[in-house]
C-alpha cells in the first residue's frame, strides 16, 4: 500500500495561531491527527478588537511551539511530513507574513513542497474533514470578514452568486455585542444572551430583503441596534435586543438562502442539491437549525463543519493543502502574502460588486 500523504497546515491570518497535521484513512477520507488553535483573545480584549501589530508579535512568539505541539500530538516524525501548507491570504499582512515565512522556511529545511492556501478556501473545504462531499455544491460562507453565497465547482473554482454589500455577518454580530456592552469577541455571546430574551420585542430593519437577489446587507441593522441600545436600561431589554437581532438575521438568511438555492439550480452543470455552511458564524446553533430545517423543506443535503472547525483553524488549511498536494499544485518560496484574495476574482472586481438593486 502506498504511503498516505501527511500534510502540515499553518494558519496565522488574524488572531488565531494554529497548526495541524492531517492525513487520509484507508478509504481515502481526510483524517485529522492533530489540530492546535491558540487564540489571542486576552491580547486584544482591552482594545475591543484585533490590533494587527500585537497579533503579529503574538504569532511570532507562539508559532514554533504550536507547530511542534501539532507534530508531537500527531504521533508522526518531521521526516514523515510530505508538504507544508500555509495561509497566504486574505488577512492582516503582518499576521499572514508570520505563518507564511515559517511554512516556507520549514518546507525548505526539510526539502518538501510548499503550498500557499487561501484562507477562504480553507473554510470552503472545511466540511470535507468530516463529511463526504462532492463538487459542485452551494456554499454560504459567513465569517468575521466575509458573507457570500458561492458555487464551489472544484478546487480553486468558485462562482460568486451573492455577497454582502457592506458589513460581514460576523462583524454585525460583533458590533451588536459591543453596543450591548459585551467584551470582544462578542459574537458568540449574542447567541447566549438571545436565549433569555423575547425575539419579537424589537422590529429591526432587513436591508435589501426584497431586492438584490441573494446579496446581503447588515449595516442598517447595526444602526438600528445603535439607536435602541441607547435607551436600554434593564438586563431584560438587553436580552430582548440580542434575541430580536438574532431572529432578524435568521429571517434574512432564510429568505436569501431560498433565493440562492434557485440561483444555484439555474447554474450550468447543476447536479445535486448540496448546501454547505462554513465560517465562524456557522457555529451559531440557531442559524444551524434554521438552515437545516430549510434544507429539509427544499430537499437539500445540509452540511456543516463540526463547531470546532467553523472558526479559524489549521486543519482546514491542511485540507486544502492535501487536495493541492494530490494534484501537485505546489508554490515557489517567493509566493507573496495577499491581504486581499477573493475566491471569485472575476466577481470581486466588478464595479459596485456587480449588484443591481
Ligand atoms: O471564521 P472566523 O473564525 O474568522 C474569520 O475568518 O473572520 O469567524 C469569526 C466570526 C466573528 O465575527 C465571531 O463573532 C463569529 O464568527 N462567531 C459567531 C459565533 N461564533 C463565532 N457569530 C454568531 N454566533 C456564534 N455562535
Ligand atoms: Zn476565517
Amino acid at each position: 500500500m502506498s504511503k498516505k500523504p501527511l500534510i502540515l497546515g499553518i494558519e496565522t491570518s488574524c488572531d488565531e495561531t494554529a497548526a495541524s497535521i492531517i492525513t487520509e484513512n484507508k478509504q481515502g477520507n481526510p483524517k485529522i491527527l492533530s489540530s492546535i488553535v491558540s487564540s489571542q483573545v486576552d491580547v486584544h480584549k482591552e482594545f475591543g478588537g484585533v490590533v494587527p501589530e500585537l497579533a503579529a508579535r503574538s504569532h511570532i512568539e507562539k508559532i514554533e511551539w504550536i507547530v511542534q505541539k501539532a507534530i508531537n500530538e500527531s504521533g508522526k516524525k518531521i521526516s514523515e511530513i510530505d508538504a507544508i501548507a500555509s495561509t497566504a491570504g486574505p488577512g492582516l499582512i503582518v499576521c499572514l507574513s508570520v505563518g507564511l515565512s515559517f511554512g516556507k522556511a520549514f518546507a525548505a529545511s526539510i526539502n518538501k513542497p510548499f503550498i500557499a492556501v487561501n484562507h477562504l478556501e480553507g473554510h470552503a473545504l472545511s466540511p470535507k474533514l468530516s463529511s463526504n462531499l462532492n463538487y459542485p455544491y452551494l456554499l454560504l460562507l459567513i465569517s468575521g470578514g466575509h458573507s457570500q453565497f458561492l458555487k464551489v465547482k472544484g478546487l480553486g473554482e468558485y462562482k460568486r452568486l451573492g455577497t454582502t454589500i457592506d458589513d460581514a455577518l460576523g462583524e454585525a454580530f460583533d458590533k451588536t455585542a459591543k453596543l450591548l456592552g459585551i467584551e470582544f469577541p462578542g459574537g458568540p455571546q449574542i447567541e447566549v444572551l438571545a436565549k433569555k430574551g423575547n425575539p419579537k420585542k424589537y422590529d429591526l430593519p432587513k436591508p435589501i430583503f426584497n431586492k438584490g437577489g441573494c446579496n446581503l446587507s447588515f449595516a442598517g441593522l447595526k444602526t438600528a441596534v445603535l439607536k435602541i441600545s441607547k435607551n436600554i436600561k434593564t438586563e431584560k431589554e438587553k436580552f430582548d435586543l440580542a434575541a430580536s437581532f438574532q431572529r432578524t438575521i435568521e429571517e434574512i438568511l432564510y429568505k436569501k438562502t431560498k433565493i440562492a438555492f434557485n440561483e444555484f439550480e439555474k447554474q450550468d452543470n447543476f447536479k445535486e442539491k448540496i448546501f454547505v455552511v462554513a465560517g465562524g458564524v456557522a457555529a451559531n446553533k440557531k442559524i444551524r437549525s434554521m438552515l437545516t430545517n430549510l434544507c429539509k423543506k427544499k430537499n437539500y443535503q445540509s452540511i456543516f463543519p463540526p463547531v470546532e472547525l467553523c472558526g479559524d483553524n489549521a486543519a482546514m488549511i491542511a485540507m486544502v493543502g492535501l487536495e493541492k498536494f494530490k494534484l501537485k499544485q505546489f508554490n515557489n518560496l517567493d509566493y507573496p502574502a495577499k491581504p486581499r484574495w477573493p475566491l471569485d476574482e472575476k466577481a470581486a472586481f466588478l464595479k459596485g460588486a456587480g449588484i443591481k438593486l
